[in-house]
C-alpha cells in the first residue's frame, strides 16, 4: 500500500469513528430530552423518531386519535399485534398511550423500535402499582390474579392529559375497521363515557347462559349488601363489556370518575361488594356503579366479543367474524395460546419478538 492509501484508510476510520461519537451523543441528548418529566416520574414519553425522508410521507397529520393501551410483560405480543391492527386499518394520526411496568419498557421499545412499528407514534407510560394501595384485597391470591395494569383504565385523564376525548382497548383486541370511526362515537351530553351492551344483538351470538357468563348487573354485584341496595339500581340492568371505552376526558375530570372508582374499589375491601362468581375482570364492577344509566353505547360490531370463551367459534361465523369492527379475545382461551377460535385473523397482525422470548404457543407446537 502506499503511503497516500494508508492516509485515505485512516482518514476514513477517523471519519466513522467521529460519525459514531456524534450519533451517540445525539442519542443521548434524546434521552435527556425525552426522559425530563416534572410529574413525579410518571410519565415518560419515548416518541418515535422519524429519519427526515421518511417522515415526509409517513407523518400522519390531521387530529390526533388518542388511544390507551397497557403492555404486560408476559403478553406483549398481545400489544404489539393489536397496535398494528389499529394502525395498518386506517389513515388517521393515531397516537397510542402505551401503560406498562418500569420492568418492561426496554423490552417493549426494543420491540417497537426494531420492527415495522417503529413509524407509529407512541409514548409510554409507568403504571406506578402503589397507586393501588389499600384498593384492591391484600390477599395475596387476589392480588396475584389482579393485575394490576387492568386498572390502567380508571385513570385515563391523568395519562392522557392533553386530550379531551380518548379511546381504550384491552390488548386481547384486533381493529378490523377505521379507528376514526370508533373516535367518532357520540357521547352524550354529561356522559364521560361509551362502552357496548352485554345484551345488544351481536354480542349476544357469542353468550353462553348459565356457565358463569353473565349480561346483567347481579353478575357482577352483591345486591345483598347495604352499600348496593342503597344505590337504588336495578339488578336485572344489563351489563357492559369495558374491553372499549371511548371517553370524554372533560367530562370524566368534571365528575371525579377516577376518585369514584377509588371510592368503590375501597369500599369493596371492607365490605365485599362484588358478586361471589364474578367471572370477568374485578375491574368492571366498580365501572358498573359509576356509569349505571350514564354511558353512551358503541356500536356492537365495535366490539365483537367472547371469543376468548370456550366454544365461541361454533357461535359466531366466518363471515360474521370477518365483517367484525373489532374482535375482543376476552376468556380463557388468547389467540396467541394453545387452543382459541379465530386465532388465525390475530395471526395477521402479529409482529414477531426480535428478541425470541415471545411465541404463539400453537407456533412453537407445529415447529
Ligand atoms: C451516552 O450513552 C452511552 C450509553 O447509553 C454512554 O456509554 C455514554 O457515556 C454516553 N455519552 C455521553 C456523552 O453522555
Ligand atoms: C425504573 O427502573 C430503573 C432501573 O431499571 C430505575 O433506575 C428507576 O428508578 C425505576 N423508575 C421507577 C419510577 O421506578
Ligand atoms: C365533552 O364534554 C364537555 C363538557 O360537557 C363538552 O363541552 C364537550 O363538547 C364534550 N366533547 C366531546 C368530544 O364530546
Ligand atoms: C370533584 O372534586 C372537586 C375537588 O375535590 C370538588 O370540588 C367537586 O365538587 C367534585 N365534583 C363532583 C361532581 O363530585
Amino acid at each position: 500500500m502506499t503511503m497516500r492509501k494508508v492516509n485515505v484508510v485512516i482518514l476514513l476510520l477517523l471519519a466513522v469513528a467521529f460519525l459514531i461519537i456524534v450519533q451517540r451523543n445525539l442519542l443521548n441528548l434524546s434521552d435527556i430530552l425525552h426522559k425530563e418529566n416534572p410529574d413525579a416520574g410518571m410519565i415518560l414519553p419515548f416518541e418515535t423518531e422519524l429519519s427526515p425522508e421518511l417522515s415526509l410521507e409517513l407523518v400522519r397529520k390531521g387530529e390526533e386519535i388518542p388511544v390507551l393501551i397497557t403492555a404486560a410483560e408476559e403478553r406483549l405480543g398481545a400489544v404489539v399485534a393489536a397496535m398494528n391492527s389499529v394502525y395498518q386499518n386506517s389513515k388517521a394520526n393515531v397516537v397510542f398511550t402505551i401503560v406498562t411496568l418500569n420492568d418492561t419498557v426496554d423490552y417493549l421499545n426494543m420491540w417497537l423500535s426494531k420492527t415495522r412499528l417503529k413509524n407509529v407514534k407512541y409514548k409510554i407510560v409507568i403504571f406506578k402499582p402503589e397507586l393501588l394501595n389499600g384498593k384492591i384485597s391484600k390477599d395475596p391470591q387476589i392480588l396475584e390474579a389482579a393485575k394490576p395494569l387492568t386498572f390502567a383504565r380508571f385513570y385515563l385523564p391523568a395519562y392522557i392529559p392533553e386530550a379531551e376525548k380518548a379511546i381504550y382497548l384491552d390488548d386481547d383486541i384486533i381493529v378490523q375497521g377505521d379507528i376514526q370511526e370508533l373516535y367518532e362515537t357520540n357521547l352524550k351530553p354529561g356522559h364521560a363515557a361509551a362502552f357496548s351492551d352485554d345484551c345488544d344483538s351481536a354480542s349476544a351470538k357469542g353468550f353462553i347462559r348459565g356457565a358463569g357468563n353473565q349480561n346483567n348487573y347481579i353478575g357482577f354485584l352483591d345486591f345483598r349488601k347495604e352499600a348496593i341496595k342503597k344505590l337504588g339500581m336495578r339488578a336485572n340492568t344489563c351489563s357492559f363489556n369495558p374491553g372499549v371505552i371511548v371517553a370524554n376526558l372533560t367530562e370524566w375530570r368534571n365528575q371525579n370518575i377516577t376518585r369514584q372508582l377509588e371510592d368503590w374499589m375501597e369500599l369493596n375491601t371492607q365490605e365485599d361488594l362484588y358478586s361471589k362468581t364474578l367471572a370477568e375482570s374485578i375491574t368492571t364492577p366498580p365501572l358498573l356503579i359509576v356509569f349505571y344509566k350514564r354511558h353512551s353505547m358503541i356500536d356492537p360490531m365495535w366490539h365483537v366479543r367472547h371469543l376468548g370463551t370456550t366454544g365461541a367459534g361454533n357461535r359466531y361465523s366466518s363471515q360474521f367474524v370477518k365483517a367484525a369492527k373489532l374482535l375482543h379475545w376476552n376468556g380463557h382461551y388468547k389467540p396467541w395460546g394453545r387452543t382459541s377460535s379465530f386465532s388465525d385473523m390475530w395471526d395477521k397482525w402479529f409482529i414477531p419478538d426480535p428478541t425470541g422470548k415471545f411465541n404463539p404457543v400453537r407456533k412453537q407446537a407445529e415447529e
